[in-house]
């Protein structure tokens, strides 16, 4: 297995659990590049990632994130854990093997009440049930006022689970991804704003 380069166990994990991985290609760098575009990065001090599989978003936010920032991602397949804790060293980054239904405990656990930004690349159409809007608004308690929750999906199901607890919901679409992928940006406002 640790012959694998990214591909490989991109697949594995795919064949080994289809409906929670939900794509056999990672993310394109366009989907990176568009998604992670309105992060005020100055501003974010902790980021979490959902559903990283073999890192596509990783290396792209420790890019683009401050020195004395966090990166905390959070999958539930442990082939993919595992990977990226061997292959991703940056003192910034911290890969944990559970839930995205657990966030809360998850920032906590690292010192920390509240995420800047959520990004999630969950099947969130797939997920069993209860378990979408359980991680909607798990994830609405821990983003901090001003923050929020960047999703990609093949399809616009995530917005239903977004609607209940983001009032502003900003949408975007990229071809140039195997499937195709619509974006959303989910901001939790400040108090008095909107
Ligand atoms: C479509 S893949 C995302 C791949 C990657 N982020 C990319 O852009 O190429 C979905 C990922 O979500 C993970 N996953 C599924 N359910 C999850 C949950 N409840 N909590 C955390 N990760 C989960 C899967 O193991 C898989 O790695």
């Amino acid at each position: 297995m640790s012959m694998l380069g990214p591909w490989g166990v991109f697949v594995e994990g795919f064949i080994e659990h289809p409906v929670m991985v939900g794509s056999i290609i990672p993310s394109s760098r366009y989907t990176i590049t568009k998604m992670l575009a309105p992060v005020d990065w100055d501003a974010c001090k902790v980021f979490v990632e959902y559903g990283p599989g073999v890192g596509t978003f990783c290396r792209p936010v420790l890019d683009r994130m401050r020195r004395d920032g966090l990166l905390i991602v959070i999958d539930t397949n442990p082939l993919f854990i595992d990977y990226l804790k061997r292959t991703i060293s940056d003192n910034r980054f911290s890969a944990v093997h559970g839930s995205a239904a657990d966030v809360e405990a998850i920032v906590r656990a690292h010192g920390h009440d509240h995420a800047d930004y959520v990004l999630s690349g969950l099947p969130f159409s797939t997920l069993p049930d209860g378990i979408g809007p359980a991680i909607a608004e798990a994830t609405f308690r821990v983003i901090r006022p001003g923050g929020a929750f960047l999703v990609y999906q093949f399809t616009a199901a995530a917005r239903d689970f977004m609607t209940p607890f983001f009032n502003r919901i900003d949408k975007g679409f990229e071809w140039r991804n195997v499937l195709p992928c619509f974006l959303f940006w989910g901001w939790k406002q400040e108090p008095g704003e909107g």
